[in-house]
């Protein structure tokens, strides 16, 4: 720890991918960190690691008003990609970050920290609009805030680097490795297979961005007044297209691996079947999204936050370590 910090830190989606590295960042900079979680076994296992921790759901403004009381700021990190039952996009990526945004101003909480999407627009993907949705009751909501859009966030335990690792292990046969819910048995077919499926061309690019610079402008962003009210867009230094992820996947997981391109329409049918699985590897709203270029210009994000981005290939071999 560099130093002990004055204030508490309400970080929502804690127990997520985002939220369980981010967390760690903040206690090791000295912040006291209010982690919001909305079970409770997740609730005891923050708790055990020392985070005062609230119970509180997106959904429900009540819970949001006790769980941000006393707080200095908040980061906003619950969104979700997938709907399912009542968790719409509308629910909780707009009307989830309008309660916090509105449950933070009324707490007297200085400021939000909101993280959205790269890509987030008002007339792209279903969720990409939600997401453009969310900043713009951020805007609205009077709370003084900050708004990030990262590319994809690269780190170990999670995310978008072990998903690829596992399009990429379990190839043609990662949909029934899902369905069977792990086991060995889909590994060595795989291995027998020794190909990947793209769904689409391959050449969409993206700029996979390393935890570690996402959290320095997160952190810098808790402190500094220059600031406030700027959206800004993040990515790694390297612009590079899904096949040359999965390229660089695979070498660093030491696995031969050929690639096989699906079309676009083709590929939207193996998706909509997907839909009857009971865990699909992928939805038509992410596959939606994996049909968009999904860059940025960083020099606005690196020169205000004097970052010096990390390499991907750097960056992937340490979201994979172990693997
Ligand atoms: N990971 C990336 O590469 C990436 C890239 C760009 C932007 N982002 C953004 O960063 C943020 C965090 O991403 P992530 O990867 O950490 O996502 P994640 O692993 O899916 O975590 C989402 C968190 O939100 C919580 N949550 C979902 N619905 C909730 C609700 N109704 N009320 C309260 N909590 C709820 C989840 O809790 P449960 O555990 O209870 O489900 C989980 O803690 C998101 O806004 C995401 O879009 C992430």
């Amino acid at each position: 720890m560099s130093e002990t910090r004055r204030g508490t830190i309400a970080v929502t989606g804690a127990s997520g991918f985002i939220g369980t590295h981010l967390t760690r960042a903040l206690r090791d900079a000295g912040w006291t960190v209010r982690a919001l979680v909305r079970s409770t076994s997740e609730l005891d296992r923050l708790r055990a690691r020392g985070y005062e921790v609230a119970l509180a759901d997106v959904r429900d403004r009540p819970s949001l008003a006790a769980g941000l009381a006393g707080c200095l700021a908040a980061i906003h990190l619950v969104a979700i990609i997938r709907e399912s039952g009542s968790a719409t996009y509308e629910s909780v990526n707009r009307q989830g970050t309008a309660n916090v945004a509105a449950a933070a101003k009324t707490a007297g909480v200085d400021r939000l920290v909101h993280l959205s999407a790269l890509g987030a627009g008002p007339s792209s993907t279903r969720y990409l609009a939600s997401r453009w949705a969310g900043e713009e009751e951020v805007r609205r909501s009077g709370i003084r805030h900050v708004i990030f859009r990262p590319s994809f966030i690269m780190g170990p335990g999670g995310g978008a680097a072990q998903q690829f690792a596992a399009v990429v292990r379990y190839g043609p046969w990662y949909p029934f490795q899902l369905m069977a819910g792990g086991g060995r048995l889909f590994g060595s077919l795989a291995a027998l297979t020794p190909v990947i499926p793209v769904l689409g061309s391959g050449r969409t690019r993206f700029m996979p961005v390393d935890r570690g610079d996402v959290f320095d402008a997160v952190l810098q962003s808790l402190e500094r007044a220059d600031v406030l009210g700027e959206t800004f867009e993040i990515g790694g230094p390297d612009v590079v297209t899904y096949d040359q992820i999965m390229d660089a996947v695979a070498r660093v997981l030491r696995l031969r691996r050929g690639k096989i391109h699906l079309p676009p329409a083709p590929a939207g049918m193996f998706v909509r079947l997907f839909k009857l699985l009971p865990n699909p590897p992928i939805t038509l709203d992410e596959f939606e999204t994996l049909l968009i270029d999904n860059v940025c210009d960083n020099t606005k994000v690196v020169r205000t936050f004097r970052l010096r981005l990390r390499p991907f290939v750097e960056s992937l071999h340490e979201a994979l370590r172990g693997d």
